[in-house]
């Protein structure tokens, strides 16, 4: 069948994003991620997107999916969950030493005041991290925490540290994902 139109793509998220609500945010408000071997927080942000960048390949993204989704790894409610973050510090946020569940909350509390009517927006931003639970199941943090992007096709231009992050992937240099 050929279609005649294009077919035009809704992303609902688009509807609520807060960007340009932040038109004149200061640059100082937002996340650091520039290079400083003095600052030891700047380091662990630094380390962990590096390790990241270099081992998270198709291959290990599919290992990973293979591992995981057969959920035969533990078994815990929501709040149970919640609860064990409060024993994980997330060693790629540059902005704090806090335990994550206080990041959930805050997260979940903050959409509530902006969008009071949208509960699923709530619970949303309550459960966005848990899956970094699995920190404790043989994950390093690498690999469960940070900005999510794509595999198997080039690097986007906005993830954080850029190419030379990558440089050691060997997915960088695979032609099929160019
Ligand atoms: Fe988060």
């Amino acid at each position: 069948m050929r279609l005649l139109q294009p077919v035009t793509l809704l992303d609902p998220s688009q509807l609520l994003r807060p960007e340009s609500a932040f038109d004149g945010k200061p640059l100082s408000a937002f996340r650091d991620y520039s290079v400083d071997d003095e600052d030891p927080v700047r380091m662990r942000v630094r380390r962990t997107y590096y390790n990241m960048h270099t081992n998270m390949t198709v291959d290990f993204v599919k290992g990973k999916m293979n591992k995981w989704l057969k959920f035969n790894h533990f078994k815990a409610t929501v709040k149970e969950a919640l609860v064990r973050l409060n024993e994980l510090v997330d060693e790629s946020d540059p902005d704090t030493d806090l335990p994550n569940i206080v990041h959930a909350f805050q997260t979940a509390e903050r959409i509530r005041e902006d969008h009071p009517d949208d509960d699923w927006f709530h619970l949303t931003g309550l459960i966005h991290d848990l899956g970094k639970v699995m920190a404790f199941y043989e994950e390093p943090q690498w690999c469960v925490v940070g900005d999510t992007f794509p595999v198997g096709c080039k690097w986007g231009p906005s993830i954080v540290y850029g190419d030379h992050s990558f440089r050691d992937n060997p997915d960088t240099y695979n032609t099929k994902y160019k």
